[in-house]
């Protein structure tokens, strides 16, 4: 019987990409503890390896295939013990690559996508029970999260909550489109009530996560709807629920109501990432963005007139097709002059099925490299300079892990960064007013005030 079965099976996600992945690993995890499976803390007692994956760009995919290969062997050396493994692939690859993932790594069991994950228990028993390969990579009708429960956030005072998903704007480079589908806002009382759920057990911060979060458009069980902004609100009167983000926007759909929020709303943290992409207008209408640099300049005047203190971060792409040398110094005067606290940047990476990877005028690896290079330079800069501007400040800090070194906590500021403190565990979970005493690039380190 399964059933007498399950209590033994031993369950190892891993996960890689963005921060819905995460969340999406722990529904995974909720579902399948449910069901009576345990989790196992090292990946060779496992008896179901879920693998969740990004497909991004080229080398997010192929590190999946060279994880698959080591898990192979593992998965071969329990089979001469006489123990079955079952291999699974989620996540963007598996729905990007479907059946292609079975016939280039025949001994994988089971490929889903991020809109099948919820019926994980009943595919898991397929596999077990009959012993066959499964593909379900299908977009049903029904919401996944109508079939989904809450037990753990992902972190115990900090927890990512999806509230939107997919997308719809085709960027000309983006695969998310494809693997994620059309976009799709939650109900209101279902993210309220996951919220509420999650503060009772202690969490103070939530990131409410979306691929174009900002264009969040769900409805109220009266049939009203809410706009971001307007759910921002609302989750901020929860009770114990001190901070709140939102994760990743849109430029093109950031509205009045949401940067307004920025104002009103204690709980909205002052940290907005707000993808650009690049400082060029050619190349942003080559891209699909619906914005251009000038509505970009503005929406950040307007964002810091709503919030004097909000420190920016973005996403930028060097080398996509057609870029010159002009269009790429345009970029580096963006960034000149908006000044990031932190920005993430990546090389153009041709996804196949997506227009651009079929644009002429493909940019060379090493043109690509030297962009990187230059731009990565800049907006490790600002980031140091930014941190070194807390210096001698008082922040408040959300004390969320033991450090790595004795008698130390680590926590994270309003503006994201990482700041490091010496203080008693008991402060773990608290927000603490510390004094910053010095900065790095990537930290800040303070006292307790
Ligand atoms: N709105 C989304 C963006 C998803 S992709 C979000 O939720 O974050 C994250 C970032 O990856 C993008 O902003 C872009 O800078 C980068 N990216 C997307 N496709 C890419 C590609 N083909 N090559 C290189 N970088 C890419
Ligand atoms: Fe991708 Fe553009 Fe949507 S970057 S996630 S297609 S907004």
């Amino acid at each position: 019987m399964l059933a007498d079965r399950k209590p033994n099976l031993k369950l190892f996600i891993k996960s890689y990409g963005c921060q819905m992945n995460v969340y999406d690993a722990d529904r995974m995890s909720d579902l399948l503890l449910a069901e009576g499976y345990s989790l196992s803390a090292d990946l060779s007692t496992a008896d179901v390896i879920i693998l969740n994956t990004c497909h991004i760009r080229e080398k997010a995919t192929e590190k999946i295939y060279s994880e698959l290969g080591r898990l192979c062997l593992e998965k071969n050396k329990r089979k001469k013990v006489g123990k079955k493994t079952v291999l699974a692939v989620g996540g963007c690859v598996g729905q990007a690559e479907g059946e292609e993932i079975i016939k280039r790594a025949p001994f994988v069991d089971l490929v889903f996508g991020p809109q099948t994950y919820h019926n994980l228990p009943k595919l898991l028993d397929d596999v077990f029970g009959f012993d066959k390969k499964i593909v379900d990579t299908s977009f049903p009708v029904s919401s996944k999260f109508d079939n989904l429960v809450t037990h753990e956030p992902s972190k115990p005072f900090s927890a990512f909550l999806t509230v939107q998903e997919g997308c719809d704007k085709f960027c000309s480079f983006c695969v998310v489109p494809y693997t994620r589908g059309a976009e799709y806002s939650r109900p209101v009382d279902q993210i309220y009530s996951e919220a509420a759920t999650l503060a009772e057990k202690g969490v103070k911060e939530i990131t409410l996560l979306g691929q174009n979060v900002n264009n969040y458009h769900g409805v109220n069980s009266c049939g009203r709807e809410f706009g971001l902004g307007r759910l921002i609100k609302k989750l901020s009167k929860i009770s114990g629920l001190e901070r709140i983000r939102y994760t990743t926007s849109y430029p093109a759909d950031m509205n009045t109501e949401l940067i307004n929020a920025h104002k009103n709303v204690k709980a909205l943290m002052p940290f907005l990432h707000l993808p650009i992409q690049s400082g060029s207008n050619r190349i942003l209408k080559l891209m699909k963005r619906r914005h251009s640099v000038e509505d970009y300049r503005e929406l950040v005047s307007q964002l810091r007139l709503a919030e004097p203190n909000i420190a920016m971060s973005s996403d930028f792409m060097v080398g996509f097709p057609g870029e010159s040398a002009s269009d790429f110094d345009d970029t580096m005067s963006l960034v000149e002059e908006i000044k990031f606290a932190n920005a993430f940047s990546f090389k153009f990476s041709a996804r196949p099925g997506t227009p651009a990877a079929r644009f002429g005028g493909q940019i060379t690896e090493e043109v690509k490299s030297i962009r990187l290079e230059r731009l990565q330079a800049l907006l490790n800069a600002q980031q140091l300079e930014f941190n070194q501007e807390c210096v001698g400040k008082s922040l408040p800090v959300l004390l969320e892990n033991v450090g790595k070194q004795n008698g130390k906590l680590v926590g994270r500021s309003p503006f994201m960064q990482l700041v490091h403190v010496e203080a008693p565990k008991d402060f773990l979970g608290k927000i603490a007013n510390l004094k910053i005493l010095g900065a790095r690039k990537s930290s800040l380190f303070g006292e307790l005030l």
